[in-house]
């Protein structure tokens, strides 16, 4: 019988996950029914968001039950078909499980046809030039509304989103302070072309120091992290600033215990708008975003930052890697 390979979700993680967490199993493969399609994973997507499937509470998705395969993205290759709209051979992206090979139909949650260009690395298309590069411009231009010459302050800035976010940030005529966790990740987006680089754990007032950079305030905060750098950041916003929440990696791993921010009453002070977005929710944008971010991409404006493993067995360690924070660009694990 021909088997393919998944990995379980065995226990609930407590804060960080860890191997135990995991286990690798064989199951039978599945065969696509009348409208369906099987699926070869080529190229698997770890993200922040997986670790909210992971407890026993409502997310945007329902939790991942004991003994079930995990839920993530990932970019694969119909391989055998019974839907004439989705060909054998259609490169496609799409919510799946951590199977090495899957079945979906033509509802999947996100699925859509990926066209990669000619001289660009597929797993990019699961990066920055793919999801992440659209939840950065959504966040940044129809979120944020960020334009010439404001001032951008973005967290988590040598990670996939910030990465991004910071290019193409630049590539529209801002100046662009990335916080991130370590002096090698303050390097890496200085030679992406950030204006300025704050290493928050070596800076004991991150509010101080990006004053000092930015004495007029900051137009727009692209927020990946929430809690403590969110409320040191609300006081330094200027009148009309925006702040584009895309997420709050700093909560996941305690959800139980989120931090009290105690600075929301600038909102007021200076009529600021903080707005939540979820990428998907503006599909009327999506075909513009990636156009320009092909064309930066084509140019060298942007350069798509990857952290990439081979084999998939090594998707549960890509995972814990990226929720410990030790990873720069986008976290993939090639298949
Ligand atoms: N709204 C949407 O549609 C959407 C879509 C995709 C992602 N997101 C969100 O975007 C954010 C970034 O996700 P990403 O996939 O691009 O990840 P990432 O930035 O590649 O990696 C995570 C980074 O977050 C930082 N971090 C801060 N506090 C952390 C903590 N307590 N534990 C672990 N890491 C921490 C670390 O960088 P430092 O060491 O520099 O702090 C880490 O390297 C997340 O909040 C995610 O949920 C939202």
């Amino acid at each position: 019988m021909e088997t393919i390979r998944q990995i379980l979700l065995v226990r609930r993680p407590q804060g960080v996950p860890v191997p135990e967490d995991f286990a690798l199993a064989e199951a039978p493969m599945p065969v696509p029914g009348d409208g369906e399609m099987l699926v070869k994973m080529r190229v698997g997507s770890l993200d922040a968001a997986i670790r909210g499937f992971l407890d026993d509470r409502p997310s945007y998705l329902p939790p991942v039950a004991l003994g079930a395969p995990i839920n993530g993205m990932s970019l694969g290759e119909i391989v055998a078909s019974r839907n004439a709209d989705w060909p054998v051979g259609t490169l496609v992206r799409t919510m799946a499980t951590w199977s090495d090979h899957y079945v979906i139909d033509g509802n999947a949650l996100g699925l859509e046809a990926v066209h990669p260009q000619p001289g660009n690395d597929l797993h990019h298309y699961m990066g920055a030039l793919g999801p992440v590069g659209l939840t950065a411009w959504v966040g940044l231009f129809a979120v944020g509304e960020a334009k010439p010459g404001e001032t951008v302050v973005v967290s988590a800035a040598a990670g996939a989103t910030g990465s991004t976010v910071g290019q193409i940030a630049k590539a529209r005529g801002c100046k662009v302070i990335g916080l991130v966790g370590s002096a090698q990740k303050a390097q890496t987006i200085l030679d992406l072309g950030f204006d300025a680089a704050i290493d928050y754990r070596a800076t004991p007032d991150i509010a101080a120091e990006i004053a000092k950079i930015v004495p007029d305030g900051v137009d727009v905060y692209y927020d990946n992290v929430g809690g403590e750098t969110l409320e040191a950041i609300l006081p330094l916003m200027r009148l009309h600033g925006r702040i584009a929440v895309c997420g709050m990696i700093g909560q996941y791993n305690d959800a139980d215990h989120p931090h009290g921010v105690k600075t929301l009453w600038q909102l007021v002070v200076n009529r600021i708008r903080m707005q939540g977005f979820i990428t998907y929710d503006y599909p009327q944008v999506l075909d513009q975003a990636q156009r320009e971010l092909d064309a930066w991409a084509a140019d060298g404006i942007l350069r798509p930052l990857a952290n990439v493993r081979q084999g998939f067995e090594k998707l549960p360690q890509a995972f814990i890697d990226l929720m410990s924070g030790r990873t720069i660009g986008k976290t993939l694990v090639l298949i």
